[in-house]
């Protein structure tokens, strides 16, 4: 059956609203209780940065001990929300150079390991985006240079085990899982003018991370769904997607970008249910 076709039984709950097989929930991740435990298949996320990004509901240059208490949270809720053989493809800086070097992928790790994710390995997502080099530390001196790599990381964790307990369908290609497999992804970022966020992914990286690792009609979460990309992936790919989002703002232009690829669907306004994430909200 056609995504189109699918995706026409529109309906809202709270803060909630669902079309088809894909549902946008409005509130914080920390706090919501729409997703029922242990009911995720494959999370797909790029959470925050902190790295003084102007988003529109909540701060992105909090110090970085909160930063790291804040994804301690989330990751021990996403953790909780997965099924057993449930995985994690998480986005995220190697290092932040913002505000003073920190290892942020290092201590993501640790902290996905201590909220009880199980580390399976990390792909390097080449993004060939050397124009964010703003600074050299100190020119051709070793006074004090800056090293910059030019790459981000997909971090791949699992509940409990990574082989999957259930049948399902995959849909990837021979060529695909070929290139796929190798842990080296090389595809530019994407345009923040088209998907009007500050911070988007492009659709290729959802769309990679689920046709590697979940099957045709498995559940995939993005507790940060920011422009709505993952649930454009899902919608493509025949997975129900669920994400999360705190500013309405993002909300709405994630509705738009769906109701434009799936086609002129009656998607249901309604107000958020929540404004404030506590702690670190404008
Ligand atoms: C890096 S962006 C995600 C961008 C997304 N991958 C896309 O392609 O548009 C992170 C998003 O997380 C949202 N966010 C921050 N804290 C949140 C929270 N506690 N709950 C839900 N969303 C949150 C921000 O508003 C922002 O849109």
């Amino acid at each position: 059956m056609s995504r189109k076709k699918r995706a026409t039984d529109g309906r809202s709950l709270g803060g909630v609203t669902r079309e088809g097989d894909l549902t946008l929930i409005r509130d914080d991740f920390l706090v919501t209780s729409a997703i029922p435990e242990r009911s995720v298949d494959l999370i797909v996320t790029s959470p925050p940065y902190n790295v003084s990004i102007e988003y529109g509901a909540v701060r992105d240059d909090i110090s970085y001990s909160e930063y790291l208490e804040f994804t301690r949270r989330w990751l021990g809720r996403a953790w909780a929300l997965s099924r057993d053989d449930g995985r994690l493809c998480l986005n995220i800086p190697l290092d932040k150079n913002l505000g003073g070097q920190q290892p942020v992928y290092a201590d993501i790790l640790g902290l996905a390991r201590e909220a009880g994710w199980r580390y399976h390995s990390t792909i390097i997502w080449n993004e060939q985006n050397i124009s964010r080099r703003t600074a050299w530390g100190s020119w051709r001196s070793a006074r004090a240079p800056y090293v910059i790599a030019p790459v981000e990381v997909i971090l791949v964790m699992f509940r409990e085990r990574w082989r999957k307990t259930h049948p399902g369908v995959s849909d990837i290609s021979r060529d695909e899982f070929i290139a796929w497999t190798n842990g080296v992804w090389t595809f530019g970022g994407e345009k923040r003018k088209k998907t009007r966020h500050p911070a988007p992914f492009p659709v290729e990286l959802p769309r990679r991370c689920i046709r590697l690792f979940s099957y045709v009609e498995d559940t995939v979460l993005d507790p940060f769904l920011g422009s709505g990309t993952t649930l454009l992936a899902c919608a493509e790919l025949g997975r129900k997607g669920i994400g999360v989002e705190i500013d309405p703002a993002y909300c709405a232009v994630a509705e738009e970008r769906i109701r434009e690829a799936l086609g002129d669907l009656p998607l249901q306004e309604e107000s958020p249910v929540r404004k404030k994430s506590p702690g670190r909200t404008r």
